[in-house]
């Protein structure tokens, strides 16, 4: 009887079981979900990455970390507070294991502050509490952010991402005097001040 064939393959199966080629079919078929589930989801991973996630979200600027003491934006003489011709002043600041640079500077109380930072080496972060300036200062690229100063006094900043062993004490101070305070100061006495 063929029921009874030496080779197991070859018997006729009983009622209630699915044949061989049935079965293999239907994995193959959800193979190909599985497979086109996997694509789906890899080319949205691919898409979204280069889109807006892979890099910083807004105002991506680049800038060659190496060289920042020896060319462009961010040498050491271009530091700290500028005077813009509309009247809003531009802070140049940067940052490094353990510090900012310069670590204090002075800005004008009500009027548009504009801060661009680049770190020299790690990832650092600049927070003004209580204000819309928080942001990753990152080796490589220039955060900007933009903010104003309702009353006069001294803002501490402290770097809130964790940078090695000295991030604790990582602090930049911002001293916001009158308008009229700032504008009788001279361009040294405005990009900087002593106060620690
Ligand atoms: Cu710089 Cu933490």
């Amino acid at each position: 009887m063929a029921d009874q064939s030496a080779n197991p393959l070859r018997r006729t199966l009983s009622d209630g079981i699915v044949p061989q080629e049935v079965v293999a079919r239907t994995e193959k078929s959800w193979l190909m979900v599985m497979a086109a589930m996997l694509v789906v989801m890899m080319a949205i991973i691919v898409v979204t990455g280069i889109m807006g996630a892979l890099h910083p979200a807004s105002n991506v600027e680049v800038i060659d970390p190496l060289t920042l003491h020896l060319q462009g934006e961010f040498v050491e003489s271009n530091l700290g507070t500028a005077a813009e011709p509309d009247g809003s002043v531009t802070v140049r600041i940067v940052a490094e294991q353990y510090n900012f640079v310069p670590r204090c500077v002075r800005v004008p109380a009500n009027t548009p502050v504009k801060f661009r930072l680049t770190s020299a080496d790690a990832v650092h972060g600049f927070l003004l509490p209580n204000t819309n300036v928080n942001t990753m200062v990152v080796p490589g690229f220039v955060s900007e952010v933009r903010t104003s100063f309702a009353a006069p006094g001294e803002y501490a900043m402290p770097c809130n991402e964790f940078c090695g062993l000295g991030h604790h004490a990582m602090w930049a101070h911002v001293s916001a005097v009158q308008q009229d305070q700032f504008q009788n100061l001279t361009s040294v006495e405005r990009a900087r001040c002593a106060a620690q």
